[in-house]
């Protein structure tokens, strides 16, 4: 049984392939004056693209005070080798240059639209690891896969790829998002009952490989997050946070996800 933790609350932006320069800016700076006060008690990151990852990291560094928390940059995908002729990719060290501290990998998207695979996507997981990057892994069930009751299997397949590449010991420094590929930018959500599940069958199988592992690591929820439903869901005693999509490009929302913590 993993007992319950203090594990810091993690609310990630995906900003997904969305954002002028004028808007990331207004977005960021919106976002930075609302969440001043909650920075002590939570961790908040944004994911632009990688195009405005160079503005948004300047804008931070402009913003930041001495010994105050700060909003984190993570970026929505990265690439497996450190250099190279590898047209239209981005390394690891490059990120970690302009200050990015989270990668998510795995995302449904990437594995749907661009066929990335468990083993692809292992190894983009040590690559940001070996720059001292931390992966935010997505698993995720198709509707044909819940309704055929292969949530589990799924999810634990996806998870295990990484754990095969990488080694248990990686898990320390990596965040879990379960984000059912139904709920993404459907509108409908996991209910917080089905979240927990999930959660706490993700992180009863880590429990059986490293229990200290299993009682920090952060697993947050994604898929269709907003307003109205966070509160419930991030209650949850497995849920540490939550990976939103739509609903971080209006900084009221976003901040209001971000308020849903306590
Ligand atoms: P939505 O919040 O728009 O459903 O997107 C979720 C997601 O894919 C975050 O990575």
């Amino acid at each position: 049984m993993v007992e319950e933790n203090m594990r810091r609350k993690l609310i990630v932006g995906n900003w997904k392939m969305h954002g002028s320069t004028d808007q990331i800016s207004q977005l960021l700076e919106e976002i930075e004056s609302g969440s001043e006060q909650l920075l002590e008690d939570i961790e908040i990151c944004v994911c632009p693209t990688y195009l405005h990852l160079g503005l948004a990291f300047d804008l931070l560094a402009s913003k930041s005070g001495a010994g105050r928390g700060q909003i984190k940059l993570g970026a929505q995908n990265v690439h497996v080798e450190p250099a190279g002729a590898f047209t239209g990719e981005v390394s690891a060290q490059m990120l970690a240059e302009y200050g990015v501290s989270y990668v998510i990998v795995g995302h449904s998207e990437r594995r749907q639209f661009f066929a990335e695979s468990d083993q692809f996507i292992a190894e983009k997981f040590r690559a940001a690891q070996a720059c001292r990057l931390t992966p935010i892994l997505c698993v995720g069930e198709s509707l044909d896969q819940r309704q055929d009751n292969e949530t589990e299997r799924v999810v634990l397949n996806q998870l295990d790829a990484v754990i095969a590449a990488a080694g248990i010991a990686a898990m320390k420094e990596a965040v879990i998002a379960y984000e059912p590929v139904w709920a993404i930018g459907t509108g409908e959500t996991a209910t917080p009952a089905q979240a927990q599940q999930v959660h706490r069958t993700l992180r009863e199988h880590l429990d059986r490989l490293d229990s200290v592992i299993a009682k920090a690591i952060r697993i947050i929820y994604g898929g269709s997050v907003n307003a109205a439903n966070a509160k419930e869901l991030f209650s949850q005693p497995d849920v540490d946070g939550g990976l939103v999509g739509g609903a971080s490009l209006e900084a009221e929302e976003f901040i209001s996800i971000c308020k849903s913590t306590d």
